[in-house]
């Protein structure tokens, strides 16, 4: 990047604590390139000789849309400036080989939220970034924890890149005068208590006994055992739902379900569910399966999907007990324990 840019200075300090870092770096600063682009292709909408509409099926039977294989492109271009020993995109199926010298693996997710392309709603680029392990069939075979970065680009009002290096979480806007992104946010911090929830609800038939009770313990508010109430949101865009988890607390559900396909959820562990589990515990939060967290995952397959809960570590602990206690399942739907009910007053 050129210019003054606040993210080039931060990445130039991190740099400075060793090799791997260095290549770590250069990895995001392209990306961040990347970025640029992708915010002025999705910017453009219908202006753009981009076509909005489903072209294909990625590996995992999604629609795939023009832009999301534009987005992919640009990224593998920018990408493919740096020394990376393997590559992984949502839109291929296989994992790249690349430069046998290389330090680093880098994941990518290139347009998180495709569904909203064409209704004017906030995407994202998600990446996560490991050290290169001695055999290349294990790179994306590690666990979450050994990341050693991980960030996702918002394409919505802002441009903005949220980003961890392993020490906290720090926040980055695009100055699209200068073509730069500019640090707005150190140290995010997700609240422990949640007061939103987001959930694709036209999905509650299907869900298990734990999500349906903590989702019902949301809507019943004050008059039920979590004993307040609760807003609820649903954009349909990881990448969307994390931001707001991180700037004002709340909770992010993609459970399994009983649809076919759904029963680990409908997110990817490698370059969605495992990001996202890195900057929500740097930032304060949990991020679990319901059983497990992600972090200690790792993947037996490029595209494995996982079921992810994340954002306000209170309320993700609540959903935990309930997957891990069914008795609690029973007592917290029984009458006894609403608001006029013989435990409460
Ligand atoms: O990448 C998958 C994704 O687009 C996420 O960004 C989003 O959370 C989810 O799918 C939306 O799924 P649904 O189609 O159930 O609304
Ligand atoms: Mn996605």
């Amino acid at each position: 990047m050129t210019g003054q840019c606040s993210l080039e200075d931060y990445l130039q300090r991190y740099s400075e604590t060793g090799p791997l870092a260095v290549a770590v770096a250069a990895a995001i600063d392209a990306i961040a390139v990347a970025a640029v682009d992708i915010a002025e292709l999705t910017g453009k909408g219908l202006l753009s000789e981009t076509s909005t509409l489903a072209t294909g099926r990625n590996s995992d039977g999604d629609l795939q849309r023009d832009l999301d294989v534009r987005a992919d492109a640009i990224i593998r271009r920018c990408l493919g400036k740096i020394p990376i020993a393997a590559f992984a995109s949502e839109e291929a199926r296989d994992v790249e080989i690349r430069d046998p010298h290389g330090r680093i693996c880098v994941a990518v997710d290139p347009l998180d939220g495709s569904s909203n392309i064409d209704i004017n709603m906030t995407v994202g680029t998600i990446f996560s970034i490991l050290s290169a392990p001695d055999h290349f069939a294990d790179c994306f075979r590690q666990p979450g924890t050994a990341q050693l970065a991980a960030g996702f680009v918002t394409y919505g009002p802002q441009t903005s890149l949220v980003l961890t290096v392993g020490d906290g979480v720090d926040v980055f806007t695009l100055d699209r005068a200068s073509g730069c992104f500019r640090l707005v946010r150190r140290g995010m911090l997700i609240p422990m208590h949640a007061d939103e929830f987001a959930i694709n609800a036209s999905n509650r038939r299907h869900w298990d006994a734990p999500v349906r009770t903590f989702i019902d313990e949301c809507l019943t508010g004050i008059d039920g055992p979590a004993n307040h109430d609760f807003n609820m949101r649903w954009i349909g865009s990881l990448v969307a739902e994390a931001f707001r988890i991180l700037t004002r607390g709340g909770l992010f559900l993609y459970p399994s379900d009983a649809r076919p396909g759904y029963g680990d959820g409908r997110l990817r562990l490698v370059y969605e569910a495992h990001p996202m589990a890195l900057i929500v515990e740097q930032a304060g939060g949990l991020a679990s399966t319901g059983y497990q967290r992600i972090l200690d995952l790792s993947a037996l397959s490029l595209h494995q999907r996982v079921p992810l809960i994340m954002g306000s570590a209170h309320e993700v602990r609540r959903i935990e007990e309930l997957h891990c206690d069914p008795l609690l399942i029973a007592s917290a739907t029984a009458p006894l324990f609403a608001r006029r009910g013989f435990f409460r007053v």
